[in-house]
């Protein structure tokens, strides 16, 4: 090899560590930058369930709300900004997402460790597989990176509601490129976790505008949701998911969808409507556990691998909340947030923080955190060697 060529060898190795060469999601992503990121995520998520036994069903349907809203790319962490409309206060989300601290708490601990290097993205990724300890296990891809954008309006009419009809969800998961065994594995999902009144009050006085519960409705279970959910009551009040094993996660959903006790109009419907190909597949999980978890964990890597962000797309927020740019570039407005990550990222932030202002003020947006710091570490050896 001539030097030539050893030292464009060299320029495009440098470039492409500088850049991020990753195209793909990798399992060992963060092998050598961050070795120890899944017992950090599963030890934060330990010690909330400590005192939150729902928050492991939280964090799994945040990972799911980040998906299908411009694929999963952490958007839906993201705060109102001066350049973000947050996806927090989009109907699907407003009153109802949570687990955002806990999110934060791991971000924390991950910045203390190995700052600037795992995106908020991949965090809601591991925090799903982690989140449902006990039960599958599944091998997390990783190597997304965060959006610089939410989208609100995508929030409002890509996630499914709870009342739409089984046509309407196949497409919504067909749009994101998931298939019927898909829907009704996630569907699964609903086998923990809690759904306040609002989410399902029209199925127990007056389906579709009928005047009458939904028909569907084991009429056992029905009196029991009307004495929790009176009509004009409080439309918060949470019921379980799952009325047989609430906090499991096991094949119970499927079962309770055999004997008429779905809790959503969409959960019922993979069950109930007549001819569907869903039925099978709800009966074969019902009398197979581990043909559930399979499916589950497959449909989970499918899910996580909508239309991430990889290679030098996007950034690597240092405040999930806040994005990049508006992590560095605010003013004491947002104090708070802005003390959180200074407090706990590496020393020398505010040499980042200078550098960031510097560039931002040349090239507005174009500069990834990631790659100052990037530049900022081989700038360093530079000086010490
Ligand atoms: C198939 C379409 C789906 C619909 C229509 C749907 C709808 C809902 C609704 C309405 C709630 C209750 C929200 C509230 O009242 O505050 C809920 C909760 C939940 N969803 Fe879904 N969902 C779907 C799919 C999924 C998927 C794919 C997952 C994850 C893989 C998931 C995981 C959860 C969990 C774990 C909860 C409980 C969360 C908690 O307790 O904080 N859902 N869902
Ligand atoms: C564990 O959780 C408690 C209560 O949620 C919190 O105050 C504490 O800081 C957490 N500790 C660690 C090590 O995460
Ligand atoms: C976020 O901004 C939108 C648009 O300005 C506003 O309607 C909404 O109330 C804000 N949400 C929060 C939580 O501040
Ligand atoms: C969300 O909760 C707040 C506070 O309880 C309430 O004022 C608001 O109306 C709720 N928003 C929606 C859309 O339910
Ligand atoms: C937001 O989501 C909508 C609906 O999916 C989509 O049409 C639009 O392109 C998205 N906008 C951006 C900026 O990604
Ligand atoms: C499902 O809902 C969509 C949208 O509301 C509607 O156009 C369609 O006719 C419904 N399909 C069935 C089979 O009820
Ligand atoms: C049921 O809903 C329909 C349509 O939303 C409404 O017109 C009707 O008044 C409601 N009936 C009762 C008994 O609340
Ligand atoms: C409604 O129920 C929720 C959940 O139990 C509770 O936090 C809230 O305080 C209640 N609101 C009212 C007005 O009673
Ligand atoms: C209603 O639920 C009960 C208790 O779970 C169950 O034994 C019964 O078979 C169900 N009835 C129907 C019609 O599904
Ligand atoms: C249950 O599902 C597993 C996994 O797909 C399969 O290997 C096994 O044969 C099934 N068991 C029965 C009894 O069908
Ligand atoms: C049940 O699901 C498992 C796992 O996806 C699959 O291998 C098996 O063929 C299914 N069995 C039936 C009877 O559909």
């Amino acid at each position: 090899m001539s030097s030539s060529t050893l030292a464009m060898a060299a320029l495009l190795l440098w470039v492409s560590m500088l850049r991020g060469s990753t195209a793909q999601l990798d399992a060992n992503f963060y092998d050598t930058t961050c070795p120890d990121v899944l017992s950090i995520v599963q030890q934060v998520i330990s010690n909330a369930s400590q005192t939150d036994i729902r928050i492991g069903a939280s964090l799994i349907r945040l990972h799911f709300h980040d998906c299908f809203v411009d694929g999963c790319d952490g958007s839906i962490l993201l705060d109102n900004s001066s350049t973000i409309e947050t996806e927090k206060d989009a109907a699907p989300n407003v009153n109802s997402t949570r687990g955002f601290g806990v999110v934060d708490d791991i971000k924390t601990a991950l910045e203390n460790s190995c700052p600037g290097v795992v995106s908020c993205a991949d965090i809601l990724a591991i925090a799903a597989e982690e989140s449902v300890a006990g039960g599958p296990s599944w091998t997390v891809l990783l190597g997304r990176r965060d959006s610089t954008t939410a989208n609100v309006t995508g929030a409002n009419t890509n996630l499914p509601a709870p009342s739409e009809n089984l046509t309407t969800l196949i497409t919504k998961f067909s749009d994101v490129g998931l298939d019927t065994t898909d829907l009704v594995a996630l569907s699964g999902a609903h086998t923990f976790g809690r759904a306040r009144c609002v989410s399902f009050i029209d199925r127990l006085y007056n389906f579709s505008g009928t005047g009458s519960p939904d028909p569907t409705l084991n009429s056992t279970y029905l009196a029991t949701l009307q004495q929790l959910c009176p009509q004009g009551g409080n439309g918060s009040v949470l019921a379980d998911l799952d009325p047989t094993t609430p906090d499991e996660f096991d094949n119970n959903y499927y079962s309770n969808l055999e004997s008429n006790e779905g809790l959503l109009q969409s959960d019922q419907e993979l069950y109930s409507t007549s001819g569907a190909d869903t039925i099978s597949i709800v009966s074969n999980f019902s009398s197979n556990q581990s043909a559930f978890f399979e499916t589950f964990a497959q449909s989970m890597i499918n899910m996580g691998n909508i239309s991430p962000l990889t290679g030098s797309e996007g950034e690597i927020r240092l405040d999930c909340r806040l994005g990049c740019g508006a992590s560095l570039l605010l003013d004491g407005s947002d104090g708070e947030k802005f003390a959180i990550v200074n407090k706990n990222s590496a020393r020398g932030f505010e040499v980042v923080d200078t550098i960031k202002r510097a560039v931002e003020s040349a090239c507005i947006g174009v500069v990834s955190c990631a790659d100052i710091l990037a530049i900022a570490a081989r700038d360093f050896v530079f000086l010490i060697s």
